[in-house]
């Protein structure tokens, strides 16, 4: 596991050359995408850059991490709204070749489609991650199954309260998630992880340095063979 630490400009800006490299060698890449407002300075640098002619998602597809249990695509706080509104909406991509899964329609018929079309579509070249103040990566909450795919996934209660600031009360915070598992984000050929500000520097010390523990979610990524971190100083402070 690699850790770059810069600030949250540049750490954009360094993720950003990485999918214009990736872009540029292979313009049909498979991208996995998070929301949350850690990516959004990454999502502007490459709407910059796609607006440049500098990358183009043409050709792309991207498959989203998660999604509200209870969402209409169409709410403004469901991940579906939020990736066309940062995303989507303002640069080359077709509409059609972007996935988020469906907070609707909660199966587990629907959740194991989702890994499906993933594998179908040749798997994640590169998985994108922020990372909950408790280390979780997706919605895979402390203490899940470290075999887990696409899956509805019960929300913590801190979870909830870090999430409240975008709903008007703790009651609309949806209380389920349909999630991709630790499995599927662990089989993207390659991950970057962004992490800013100091309500991460526990979780991003135990992810980097701690024991690979369920304890901590995104410890599992000391595992994996091609991992980026990119974290601002605060972040990166206890490690
Ligand atoms: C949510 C998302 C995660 C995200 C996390 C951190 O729980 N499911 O994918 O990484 O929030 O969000 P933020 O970047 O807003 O701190």
């Amino acid at each position: 596991m690699k850790l770059i630490c810069d600030t949250v400009e540049s750490c954009a800006r360094l993720a950003a050359a990485r999918y214009q490299r990736l872009l540029n060698e292979k313009p049909d890449a498979v991208l996995g995408l998070a929301t949350g407002s850690t990516p959004e300075p990454l999502y502007r640098e490459l709407i910059r850059l796609n607006k440049a002619g500098a990358l183009s998602f043409a050709r792309a597809a991207t498959y989203n991490l998660d999604e509200y249990v209870g969402l209409r695509g169409d709410h403004p706080q469901s991940y579906r709204y939020f990736m066309d509104d940062r995303l989507f909406d303002h640069v080359d991509i077709k509409k059609e070749n972007t996935h988020v899964p469906d907070g609707l329609h909660t199966t587990a018929e629907n959740a194991a489609d989702y890994d499906q079309a993933i594998a179908a579509a040749g798997g994640i070249d590169l998985q994108l991650l922020g990372i909950g103040p408790n280390g979780h990566i997706g919605f895979n909450e402390p203490g899940g199954p470290w075999n887990s795919r696409t899956h509805i996934a019960d929300l913590s209660d801190s979870t909830r309260q870090a999430n409240k600031r975008f709903f008007s009360s703790i009651d609309d915070v949806p209380t389920q998630a349909i999630s991709m598992g630790i499995m599927t984000i662990m089989h993207a050929r390659s991950i970057l992880v962004l992490a800013f500000g100091p309500a991460k520097a526990q979780a991003v010390a135990a992810m980097v340095k701690g024991p690979v523990d369920p304890a901590c979610p995104a410890s599992i990524l000391q595992l994996h063979p091609d991992v980026t971190v990119f974290a601002d100083e605060e972040a990166a402070a206890l490690v």
